[in-house]
């Protein structure tokens, strides 16, 4: 049976006329619904499940051995042609993520989320100890702190923000003090963005779902002190906390995004770590499309700067919001390379520089983005799909562009006419088409 999940969401009655079981339709409104008042600003979404195509829970629950190994070739080759069922969507992407290890049985991944959700409740316990607020259920918009440190009274922590300073930190005081006021002086921010994260659903009307968005961001700019937070990284964090139930998986599957998408979102006093992903694209496009690289040039001074937003939130605003979620695991099943994986945080150190000879059967456990790489030999490239989509859409308007573009400006508006438009399946293979041309010409002396 062919039905869109769009369908369903923006018309309840026209939805009735093309479910005949009504729980499937309750079991999958309950996902992502959009406030009706919303609907109208909503894009049209080109997902659709695909019967014998979209990888169904029946499926997935099908790929385990008794004791729980996971067939992971079979669950790729799925998803690479239909996406995820939304009733497991959850559980999928924290195995393309990497978060655990396909080869693992049903115990030893329960006792590593045991482990993990352990370690998140001893991280939220010392940040709830700085900041009250933190696991209350409500968060915050407004400053807890001057610039300086000092507390701002009447706010929500008052009183053990007080009791905090008196304590101190024993250990190195100015840097760990330090280490705390950057981080409090986030908190307000995050709570701003958090406002805005996907307002059109229903679920973000509670104000206990935006809480656990903001704890989960929160916490991570705590634990991972280099990063802190950056705008964006909302919009790659709500999916999980949408589906995940619980608090601290949904943590994990956003630290395991982080750890691919972290570089991006460095910031320095001189630059953004998403350039270096804007320079392979206009290396990408100068191969593939060396009139438009020359157009795009003259225009943008060669820094492609207009795709960066792209990049950095994942083509959340390019695409529908169903068809981001679509978009997103056809990506890391694209993507997905079990060579790149620390699946334990005590084998990180242990990740494999020259990967061992790969037979057939392993060849089965990589995404065809990986494979395409791998068969290229092209082990030191690390170019991300991502940036093979950016090409793609601009691939898309190309006559667009060469046409109309009298600036810069054209070129956003031109790429922002697409904004919800695109279709995550094709795009995705015009990617994949783009990135064998340009691996094809990149061998060849230019
Ligand atoms: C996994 O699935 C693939 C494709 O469906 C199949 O060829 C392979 O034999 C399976 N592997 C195991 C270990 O069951
Ligand atoms: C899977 O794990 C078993 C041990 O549990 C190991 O013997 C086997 O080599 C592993 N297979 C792969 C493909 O890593
Ligand atoms: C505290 O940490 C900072 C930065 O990590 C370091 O430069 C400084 O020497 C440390 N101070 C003490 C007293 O250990």
């Amino acid at each position: 049976m062919l039905f869109s999940l769009w369908s369903m969401i923006i018309s309840g009655c026209n939805a009735d006329r093309m479910f005949t079981r009504k729980s499937a339709k309750a079991e999958l409104e309950a996902f992502y619904t959009v406030r009706p008042e919303c609907k109208k600003n909503v894009p049209k979404s080109h997902f659709k499940l695909k019967a014998g195509k979209t990888l169904s829970a029946r499926r997935w629950h099908a790929s385990f051995s008794e004791d729980g190994h996971l067939n992971i070739s079979k669950v790729l080759q799925r998803i690479q042609r239909g996406g995820v069922h939304p009733s497991i969507r959850g559980a999928v992407w924290e195995f393309l993520l990497g978060c655990y290890d396909p080869n693992s049985t049903f115990d030893e991944r329960n006792l590593l989320r045991q482990r993990r959700r352990q370690q998140y409740d001893e991280w939220k316990a010392a940040c709830h100890k700085m900041v009250p607020v933190i696991g209350s259920g409500k968060f915050i918009t407004t400053p807890i702190i001057t610039d300086d440190g000092q507390p701002i009274q009447d706010s929500l922590t008052d009183a053990s923000t007080q009791d905090n300073w008196a304590q101190g930190g024993n250990v190195n005081e100015s840097s760990l003090d330090k280490k705390v006021i950057q981080w409090k002086l986030l908190l307000p921010q995050i709570g701003l963005d958090v406002v805005r994260t996907d307002q059109l659903l229903v679920f973000y009307q509670s104000e206990a779902k935006g809480a656990k968005l903001w704890n989960v961001l929160s916490i991570y700019a705590w634990v991972d002190s280099d990063i802190g937070y950056v705008q964006g990284m909302n919009d790659i964090c709500s999916p999980m906390v949408i589906l995940l139930e619980n608090e601290a998986d949904a943590f994990w599957c956003f630290e395991h995004a982080m750890r691919r998408m972290r570089e991006n979102f460095k910031v320095t006093a001189t630059s953004i770590g998403v350039q270096s992903q804007l320079s392979t694209l206009s290396a990408i496009i100068k191969v593939i499309d060396p009139k438009l690289h020359q157009r795009l040039e003259d225009l943008d001074g060669g820094e492609y700067l207009f795709a960066f937003r792209m990049l950095m939130v994942l083509f959340r605003r390019e695409f529908s919001f169903v068809d981001t979620f679509y978009l997103w695991e056809l990506m890391w099943a694209m993507e997905y390379n079990p060579n790149t994986f620390s699946f334990y945080e005590d084998s990180a150190a242990k990740r494999k520089s020259a990967p061992p000879a790969i037979d057939d059967k392993q060849l089965k456990q990589f995404g065809k983005f990986e494979l395409n790489n791998l068969k290229a030999g092209n082990s030191d490239y690390q170019g991300a799909l991502a940036v093979f989509l950016a090409a793609s859409i601009l691939e898309i308007k190309h006559k667009h562009i060469l046409r109309e573009a009298k600036g810069v400006d054209d070129v956003m508006k031109i790429l922002g006419d697409v904004t919800g438009n695109l279709d995550a399946k094709k795009a995705c293979k015009e990617a994949l088409t783009i990135q064998k041309k340009f691996l094809k010409k990149a061998r060849q002396p230019l």
